[in-house]
């Protein structure tokens, strides 16, 4: 797998250059950052603001322009006020990036599948393969994120929507089975809910293809000290060795599609 040299372990204040709206509930934030060539789509950046640090995944790598976005959701106090008041000219705190990325130089073809604002993770994928194939599902049409975005480039997309609003109507594991039946793909990716992602490694099984899926943990240092994201059973750490791990590592996590820890370590079923 793609690992990143850990070489900026103190955050770094950025100015935000531009902020785009892109559902009434996600907003993509864009900043100045030296895009080396051991940044790679998959990896995620720790972010400062409000006196709290939280995990957001790289959304855009820019290497001509040395720019760097992530998208939030808002959710928490935290991604609420990132939504609600940070904007052009604010500063916020940045370290990394961190833990491996996707790894896809030997396929042919790429089916890659995000949920929701999952689709954060896979969308810089479209700038360094010419080989993917993208799934964005949301629950309704307001709800799709990057629709503007996937128009100007040259990348096949699928939406669906599980309301039928716009696309197919189902969830994006219906619509991967029935593109992988038809298809020619040689690995499924995907960054969501993990019930999605669980249901697409069955069908990785079930179709014998390979399949690589980014994991999301509780996280605290980010950095693979603290023991905050450790998966069992093999004790992997979600922000070093993941987020993206592959299909032999997912066959061993036994706590994958079934539970998680909160903050204060205690099972969340
Ligand atoms: S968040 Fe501390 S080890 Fe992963």
């Amino acid at each position: 797998m793609i690992s990143n040299v850990y070489d900026d372990e103190v955050p770094q204040v950025v100015t935000i250059k531009e902020t785009i709206i892109e559902t009434p509930t996600v907003k993509t934030f864009v900043f100045p950052w030296k895009i080396t060539e051991d940044i790679h789509p998959g990896q995620f950046i720790m972010v400062w603001d409000l006196d709290k640090e939280k995990p957001m995944t790289i959304s855009i790598i820019d290497r001509e322009n040395n720019l760097m976005g992530i998208t939030v959701r808002k959710a928490g106090p935290f991604t609420t006020n990132l939504y609600e008041n940070v904007d052009v000219g604010d500063k916020i705190g940045i370290r990394g990036p961190y833990g491996h990325g996707y790894d896809l130089g030997k396929y042919k073809k790429v089916l890659a599948v995000g949920g929701g604002s999952g689709i954060a993770s896979l969308a810089p994928l479209t700038s360094f393969y010419d080989n993917i194939e993208l799934i964005s599902a949301a629950s309704t049409k307001d709800e799709l994120v990057f629709v503007d975005r996937f128009k100007n480039i040259d990348v096949e997309v699928h939406e669906c929507t599980d309301d039928g609003s716009q696309g197919f109507k189902g969830f994006s594991t219906e619509l991967a089975e029935n593109l992988i039946r038809d298809g020619d793909y040689d690995i499924i990716i995907g960054c969501g809910p993990e019930i999605m992602s669980y249901k697409l490694y069955e069908l990785s099984l079930k179709y014998d293809i390979d399949c690589q899926f980014a994991l999301d943990r509780f996280m605290k240092c980010g950095l693979g000290i603290c023991g905050q994201c450790c998966m069992d059973d093999t004790g992997v750490r979600v922000c070093v060795e993941g987020p993206v791990f592959d299909k032999e590592q997912l066959g061993q996590l036994s706590e994958f599609g079934k539970y998680r820890r909160d903050a204060s370590g205690s099972i969340v079923k």
